[in-house]
């Protein structure tokens, strides 16, 4: 079932989903090189989120051991923060989520340690985020859910990458995971009709090589089965009367 979310919710949402762009922010900031290990992210990423008053949603969700992901090179998602120290040129997803009042935001981006890294690895990291986009642009009513996945799909695959099928994004409120599932390919106008007052989660996954993943013995870690390089991006969004609405845009911490 699909929980549409009113006005006034929405609203709390982007209080949620703000908490968790500026803390992607500050932590990719903070990153130094050759120096901080992803077990030190984590550290940072719990103490931001509960410094600005909210609660860390990955932290023991579904036994998930971390309150931040990190997923580093040929790791695609929910990689576990440990001892790795993070090297220049390193691609490096974060992925955090958090709770305000019971809503939930969630986000994540992918940066390049010392801003430095080869032409493949800058294209992919520009390929994702102009694909979330893409993606968010067809968030609006009267489109079809798998107008979202088809736009995403379509601009990886003509830039020469592929598209993970086996996570998709969601919707989320006061779940992180709520339906529908939002998947990053697929043929248009397929699927329910996207309505006002959805909020989905939009999360594409790009490889540089193929789309097959495997999952380590850790449980979590998802990784290209190729070992190829792959890169995420993901944005909470509303479906506004107008078009979408993000929700996870930092906003700077006045009043
Ligand atoms: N952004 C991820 C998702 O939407 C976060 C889940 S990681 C978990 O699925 F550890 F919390 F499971
Ligand atoms: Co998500």
């Amino acid at each position: 079932m699909i929980k549409k979310k009113k006005a006034s919710e929405i609203e709390k949402m982007r209080v949620a989903g703000a908490v968790v762009g500026n803390c992607l922010r500050e932590l990719a900031a903070w990153i130094e090189p050759g120096k901080t290990t992803t077990l030190e992210m984590d550290k940072k990423a719990d103490e931001l989120v509960r410094s600005y008053g909210a609660i860390p949603s990955f932290k023991n969700y579904n036994g998930y051991p971390n309150s931040v992901c990190i997923a580093v090179n040929e790791e695609v998602v929910h990689g576990i923060p440990g001892g790795r120290v993070l090297m220049p040129g390193d691609v490096v997803g974060i992925d955090l989520g958090a709770i305000v009042d019971g809503w939930h935001g969630d986000s994540a981006i992918t940066v390049l340690v010392d801003d430095c890294g080869s032409n493949e690895a800058r294209k992919l990291l520009q390929v994702t985020r102009d694909a979330l986009y893409k993606g968010i642009e067809q968030a609006r009513p009267g489109k079809r859910l798998s107008d979202i996945g088809h736009a995403v799909q379509e601009y990886v695959e003509d830039a020469g990458f592929s598209v993970v099928r086996d996570l998709v994004g969601h919707g989320i409120g006061r779940n992180m995971h709520e339906d529908p599932y939002v998947p990053n390919y697929g043929r248009p106008g397929k699927g329910i009709r996207l309505e006002e007052g959805m909020v989905l989660a939009i999360e594409p996954m790009v490889n540089i090589g193929g789309y097959e993943v495997e999952t380590l013995a850790d449980g979590w870690t998802v990784v290209t089965a190729d070992g190829s390089l792959s890169a995420h991006f993901e944005h909470t969004v509303a479906i506004r009367r107008d078009g979408p609405d993000i929700l996870t845009l930092p906003k700077s911490k006045e009043a």
